[in-house]
């Protein structure tokens, strides 16, 4: 493994137009924590930058709701965010921001050295524009009809009801949601970044020398190098975020995805005069800790915007992680399913660590995963409070009560305290190495074994009955379990810093070396302690049913919402319902859309033709199932393009009151192309 002589951690700058809940803390900035604890534990150089993302369309959406500024939501959202790391004691050495003067700069820098090296494309496209409100309209901003699911609001990018991505001209009646008028194509000038230029370097710096990244994200960027890359636009017409920095862009910003990245660089240059080192510099081992969802930006995006600016060293790892879920169901800021952390503390108040415990024991590391209340009390109550806990004050108790808290000598060891002895060692190398590959679970299982261990030394020993026969024997336990006491402060200082702060003051010990971990005379003969508190304390059921019953209460609202019977509809002529043609129609094949998760390409017998109409259902049937099935169909709906597919027609569907779709099948089988009327 190759050595490097300083370290460049970054953490996902997280959107300012929400506040911060467990999946955040769980995928991102808890393993980023924990990492640069250990690393200024180990006393490399090392520095932690993150900020919030300031820029992009949600924020001018929510803003425009809000009938505020923009600048007013991101200045809320980057206080309460900043606030919420702090006291969780995510301890960036800088959270920073990119609505700031430097990372203006900083961006502005690095667009107009790639345009002045000639690494864009500049290309007109036609987009659409309000003439209303005379803007271009990003395609958040424009609503119509889903032409899958016949969802009426969906927007120009999602239809959020069957979860297609979908572009704007595959709206049905778009319009504007800034003036309610309908958006008509013009033309726009705009910059690409060649992506497919660097697809063959891409394709050795990841697929060939970075092997080890984990599988999740090798085998994403596997997926997207192996489908090929594509120019990809770095600028918008908007008006928020940074001005594209040459002549003859008026009205135009630079792509949030293009100005975010950066602002790892701009938060560094924040930090220190001396952030070219970390920037700039082969020895610099940078590691960007990111959620799935952002990998390509991290993995494809970025680099290849380093790479084409020429200065800038590249990530050496990018360990992302996967998602996490809340009581079986995905978290979801609109329909407030999380758990926001500035409710936690209020309900749990001083009890951070148990959260990071719970989330970093449950991390989504390799899949997506659950995160339970049932599960975090059952952490609390049978690993803090009964293993660590238990232990730790066993130790100090008995050490007040024996020795008026004066670490006693130890004496003549046995084959079993050598064992232990030795043990703590091994489980220091243990939760290194694990930490060294991003394998937060089981470095914390490894560092709790050390806590295990203690336990099971006492309770194997029994100071507490041979004190009544050998004494002598007893200081050379308690000596031995002090030892454990004073390492448990080092190596689970990364994951419960809290925790290991009160404990370090209980035993006045304040060696926060890594390289300290593993030996056995932290504690010398006659180093007094204090008097322990509670480290952990148990988690009633009450405490975990309120909170099982708010998420409920929230299930019932969300669903109240969706059991709504959507509203009738303007009363149509006998005219209007005689241009409908709707008919009877046999599938006759059924495939997924590659690269999708909800689409079909079906191909069916309408009775006219033979046709292929692409349809959001795969959620609802699998292929194989439905092939024969005799369904109606809307004939001569404008044939549209969907991830290139010509689909011509739409599948008639009920929507259920939760949303599931179920196809609408005559009663009898008839003739295909019989009329529906
Ligand atoms: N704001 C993005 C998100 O929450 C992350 C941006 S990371 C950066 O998904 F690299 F672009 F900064
Ligand atoms: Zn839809």
């Amino acid at each position: 493994m190759k050595n490097f002589k300083r370290y460049l951690v970054t953490s996902a700058l997280p959107y300012a137009n929400g506040p911060i809940h467990i999946g955040h803390l769980a995928g991102v900035y808890i393993p980023s924590d924990i990492y640069t604890r250990y690393l200024r534990m180990k006393g490399v150089d090392v520095i932690s930058v993150c900020g919030s993302d300031e820029h992009g369309v949600p924020i001018t959406l929510k803003a425009r709701k809000e009938g505020v500024s923009p600048q007013e939501i991101v200045d809320r959202y980057h206080t309460i965010n900043k606030k919420a790391f702090e006291d969780f004691g995510i301890a960036f050495d800088i959270f920073s921001r990119t609505s700031n003067k430097v990372h203006y700069e900083t961006a502005s820098d690095f667009f107009r050295t790639l345009y002045n090296k000639g690494e864009f494309i500049e290309k007109s496209s036609e987009q659409y524009f309000d003439e209303e409100a005379c803007c271009f309209l990003a395609d958040r901003y424009i609503m119509g009809t889903c032409p899958l699911c016949g969802n009426e609001n969906a927007y120009g990018d999602q239809c959020e009801k069957c979860g297609t991505s979908l572009s704007p001209n595959e709206l049905i009646d778009p319009h504007s949601t800034i003036s309610g008028s309908k958006p008509v194509l013009r033309e726009t000038l705009h910059w690409y970044l060649p992506l497919d230029k660097y697809e063959p370097w891409l394709k050795k710096w990841i697929l060939e020398d970075h092997k080890e990244w984990k599988v999740n994200v090798y085998g994403q960027c596997k997926s997207w190098l192996d489908h090929g890359l594509q120019p990809r636009a770095v600028s918008r017409d908007l008006d928020w975020g940074v001005p594209v920095p040459v002549e003859g862009a008026k009205g135009k910003v630079l792509y949030v995805w293009f100005d975010a990245p950066i602002g790892y660089i701009s938060a560094t240059k924040e930090l220190t005069p001396d952030w070219e080192k970390y920037w700039k510099d082969k020895e610099t081992k940078m590691v960007h800790f990111i959620g799935k969802d952002n990998i390509v930006f991290h993995c494809i995006i970025f680099p290849a915007m380093l790479n084409a600016e020429g200065t800038f060293i590249l990530p050496e790892n990018v360990p992302a992680n996967e998602f996490l879920n809340l009581e079986n169901d995905k978290i979801s800021t609109s329909r407030n399913w999380a758990v926001w952390l500035h409710e936690y503390l209020e309900d749990f108040p001083g009890k951070q660590d148990v959260l990071r415990y719970s989330l970093c024991a449950n991390a989504p590391e390799t899949k997506d995963n659950d995160f339970t209340w049932k599960d975090f009390q059952a952490r609390n109550n049978n690993e803090l409070v009964a293993i660590l806990g238990n232990f730790v004050n066993r130790a100090l108790v008995l050490t007040n009560n024996y020795y008026d808290g004066k670490v006693p000598a130890r004496g003549k060891t046995d084959s079993n305290d050598d064992a232990v002895l030795k043990e703590i060692a091994r489980i220091r190398e243990n939760v290194e190495s694990s930490l060294e590959a991003f394998r937060f679970r089981e470095a914390l299982k490894e560092a709790m074994n050390l806590a295990r261990l203690g336990n099971k030394y006492l309770a194997d020993a029994e100071p507490w009955k041979v004190i009544k026969t050998d004494p002598e024997r007893v200081k050379t336990i308690m000596n031995i379990a002090l030892q454990i006491t004073a390492n448990l402060t080092i190596v689970c200082e990364p994951f419960l810093p809290f925790s290991m702060e009160k404990l370090r003051g209980w035993i006045n010990f304040n060696e926060l070396k890594w390289s300290e971990a593993g030996k056995t005379d932290l504690l010398i003969t006659g180093h007094v302690i204090n008097k322990p508190g509670l480290l952990f304390e148990k988690i009633e059921d009450e405490d975990i049913t309120k909170q099982i019953d708010k998420l409920l209460a929230t299930k019932k609202a969300n669903e109240a919402e969706g059991a709504k019977t959507a509203p009738g509809k303007d009363v149509i002529t006998f005219d209007d319902f005689t241009k409908i043609d709707i008919r009877t129609a046999t599938i006759l094949e059924a495939e997924k859309v590659p690269k999708t998760t909800r689409l079909l390409k079906l191909k069916i017998d309408t009775g006219l033709d033979i046709r292929t109409i692409v349809s959001g259902i795969a959620e609802y049937y699998e292929p194989e199932a439905i092939i024969g099935k005799q369904i109606s169909v809307l004939a001569n709906l404008e044939p549209r393009k969907i991830k290139g597919i010509e689909s011509k027609g739409m599948i008639l569907m009920a929507e259920d009151k939760d949303g599931k779709l179920v196809m609408v099948t005559p009663a009898d089988k008839v003739s295909n192309g019989s009329m529906i009327k």
